[in-house]
């Protein structure tokens, strides 16, 4: 009865269609929030949206059809057991006599496993290395997995040295097998060792054969892990392989999904997932849910919901036939890890993964200890490989968000806070002079208490008031994140933040405020606390008001253009000698001229400067030249403020950016290490002239791997006729 209706309300889905020829094999990314991403991997049979589970199918056992999942679930992909199929004669003779879709009766990506996972349940397989590929290639999969050596968490350090280096021993032979059609799989092993995991991505990573390298590469031997909910573990190993994979392909990890666990390994850079665990806990009366799993056996309610249970109660499928509840169970469990990715996809585009990988931590005590391990890598990151992903997951975080930022307990770690705080305490600097012309040192610091966002409403007056008062003074807001200077009053997430009114008077303790005031660099000035009363209309002294006002709004676009831009602040003050803006109706500064030419416009949404061409000539008259192509040693950058951002375009696509086209991967020869993903940066060619300007919507190492996709959105080309 319930199959019934569940093919029933199955409609017919159009079969996919090949990828172009020339993307066949390729990965990239359309939408990222900090290491997560939302990325395409092109193949024969349609192109796979990541991050996307791969349900397993044992083709001797199909709980669901494949051709049901394709069409009711929107699974775009599965995967199945090569070597079942090789061993079976029942499977082999039909799988290379009409390939491997047809035997699954599924029209879109199979993805196949080489028999390791069985030679690590049940010990040695007879399959030869190349003989699993040549197989896999002769039934037509989409993607392969090579023979790699399954390294057990409890095995010594010897034995997995060795499973890391077999397995990199037979990756090229693999890979000349399986030719010009088959994409592979390079697993990374590796144990517990974070060095070896990274070792082997590194070898893995470089592996080449005739046509290509692996597509894919899964992070294998986590099996055992998982199994115990050894997650701190799993995260561990996950960020270790990071380290060393070539950013331009997708991650996989081999053998989990369980929706609990996908908000927190996609915030991580997982890409791919595969399990049975949709059929297995069927079979075992358990329900798959976001929060954890769910015992038939103990509920009144259904405490997640699915249109496949809501027809019926927990009683009623209680009292069904053995075989017809776990094919029904079955059904839930994946529609709910389809729904589960679904909302993991969509906090990747609106920038809330990390925020919901901290929900999630909440629902397991050991997800909660892996969470919060990582918070404290996140603060004081190690040494090794995990420590390097860390720092460049930190980094590659856009630290401007336009739309609300939750508070929570744990909001000072979220990576893309920790990105904007690290960038105000290396890069702000003091004003050089103050707004009646003197440039003696600092007198006081004026901390402004008590005043809700928007602060250009609730405490300009206050500021405008204290540095009448007293010109040398610096003024500080106090944010729920610590107190920010004001000239950054409307930069979001700082002036953004959700929560309860009174979160707007809290105060950071002593330590935490010396802490904040050391890494400002004013540590030994006086400090004198204000509880902000007045509005902004309500000042006197008319003209003096202008000038204070004018010299605020100065500092704001000096401060921008140092924290987002890495312009040295006193090249920002020269630059900005003498300027003028034009306001909106609600008093915004929108526009910034010097010389009467239009340089900057202050976002409105989220405080960000935008450049215009004009303004883009004059950074680059700042930071002439051109980076260090990817071919050569990068030095290390040492300057606190190394001027914009430039990327290095090459020739045949000049004509095309030039006119304001956008900057495509694969065109790219440099890119300066601090291009920030969502701000400003120039595109120049190799004798380092500006071809156009944009906004990086990629970090330099991802530009120096990926070939699809934008790397830089252009604003304005430079070579316009
Ligand atoms: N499935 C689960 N773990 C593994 C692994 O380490 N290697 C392979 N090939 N498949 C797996």
């Amino acid at each position: 009865m319930t199959t019934l209706l569940c093919s029933e309300a199955v409609s017919a889905r159009e079969d996919p269609q090949p990828c172009r020829e020339q993307d066949f094999g390729k990965f990239e990314v359309v939408a990222r929030d900090g290491a997560a991403r939302l990325g395409r991997l092109h193949t024969r049979h349609g192109v796979l949206d990541t991050p996307m589970l791969l349900p397993v199918v044992n083709p001797n056992i199909r709980t669901i059809e494949p051709r049901e999942m394709w069409e009711k679930y929107h699974v775009d992909a599965l995967i199945t057991n090569s070597y079942v199929a090789w061993k079976h004669e029942k499977l082999r003779e039909p799988a290379l006599a009409d390939g491997i879709h047809a035997l699954l009766d599924f029209p879109s990506v199979i993805v196949t496993d080489s028999g390791t996972f069985q030679s690590y349940v049940y010990g040695d397989v007879e399959v030869g290395v190349e003989e699993i590929i040549e197989f896999q290639r002769d039934i037509g999969v989409d993607i392969g997995t090579m023979l790699d050596v399954f390294g057990r968490p409890d095995m010594s350090r010897e034995e997995l040295e060795n499973a890391v280096a077999e397995t990199a021993a037979r990756a090229e032979d693999s890979l000349v097998a399986a030719g010009e059609n088959l994409l592979l799989n390079g697993p990374v092993q590796g144990g517990l060792h974070d060095d070896l995991r990274a070792q082997a991505g590194e070898l893995m990573g470089a592996a080449r054969g005739e046509f290509r390298g692996f597509a894919v590469h899964p992070i294998g031997g986590i099996v055992p892990l998982m199994e115990k909910q050894r997650y701190r573990e799993l995260f561990e190993i996950l960020l270790a392989a990071r380290s060393t994979i070539p950013p331009d392909r997708p991650v996989h990890l081999f053998g989990c999904g369980h929706p609990l666990l996908f908000p927190m390994a996609i915030a991580l850079g997982a890409d791919l997932f595969d399990s049975a665990a949709y059929a297995l806990f069927a079979r075992d009366d358990r329900l798959l849910s976001p929060h954890g799993t769910v015992k038939l056996a103990e509920i009144t309610e259904w405490p997640v919901h699915s249109i496949t249970l809501f027809p019926h109660t927990p009683a009623q499928v209680r009292a069904m036939d053995k075989d017809e509840r776990s094919v029904l169970l079955a059904h839930h469990n994946l529609e709910i890890t389809q729904a589960e990715l679904a909302r993991c996809r969509e906090a990747v585009r609106n920038g809330t993964i990390w925020r919901l990988a901290e929900q999630r931590s909440h629902c397991s005590a050991q997800l909660r200890d892996a969470f919060l391990w990582l918070l404290g890598q996140m603060v004081d990151p190690d040494e090794g490989p995990v420590g390097q992903t860390v720092l460049r997951h930190i980094a590659s975080t856009n630290p401007i968000r336009g739309n609300s930022e939750v508070f929570g307990e744990e909001i000072d770690s979220r990576p893309h806070i920790l990105h904007l705080n690290a960038l105000l305490a290396m890069r702000w600097r003091r004003p050089g002079s103050w707004w009646n012309g003197e440039d003696g040192s600092a007198k006081r610091v004026v901390l402004l208490v008590g005043a809700a966002p928007p602060w250009r409403d609730s405490a300009l007056g206050d500021a405008i008031s204290a540095l009448a008062e007293e010109a040398a003074s610096i003024i500080l807001i106090s944010t729920p994140l610590g107190p920010v200077p004001f000239t950054l009053e409307d930069v979001s997430p700082w002036c953004h933040i959700d929560g309860p009114d009174d979160l707007w008077e809290l105060v950071l303790t002593e330590v935490e405020m010396d802490a904040w005031i050391e890494d400002l660099g004013l540590a030994g000035i006086p400090m004198e606390v204000h509880v902000c009363e007045s509005s902004s209309d309500e000042t006197e002294g008319g003209a003096e008001r202008d000038v204070i006002r004018s010299w605020i709004d100065r500092c704001a676009v000096v401060d921008k253009l140092s924290l987002l831009c890495g312009i040295e602040p006193a090249a920002a003050c020269e630059l900005t000698e003498g300027m003028s803006s034009r306001r909106s109706r609600t008093d915004r500064m929108v526009n910034v001229f010097v010389d009467d030419e239009h340089l900057f416009s202050p976002r409105l949404t989220d405080g960000a400067l935008s450049l215009t061409l004009a303004g883009a000539r004059r950074l680059h008259a700042l930071n002439p030249g051109t980076p260090t192509c990817f071919t050569e040693e990068i030095p290390v950058e040492d300057r606190d403020h190394p001027g914009i951002p430039r990327i290095l375009l090459l020739e045949d696509a000049i004509p095309f950016v030039g006119q304001g086209r956008n900057v495509m991967h694969g065109y790219i020869l440099g890119a300066d290490p601090h291009v920030i993903i969502g701000q400003p940066c120039l595109i120049v060619d190799e004798s380092g002239e500006l071809v156009a300007h944009g906004i990086a919507n990629a970090s330099a190492d991802d530009m120096a791997f990926f070939n699809k996709g934008i790397a830089v959105k252009v604003r304005d080309g430079a070579r316009r006729d």
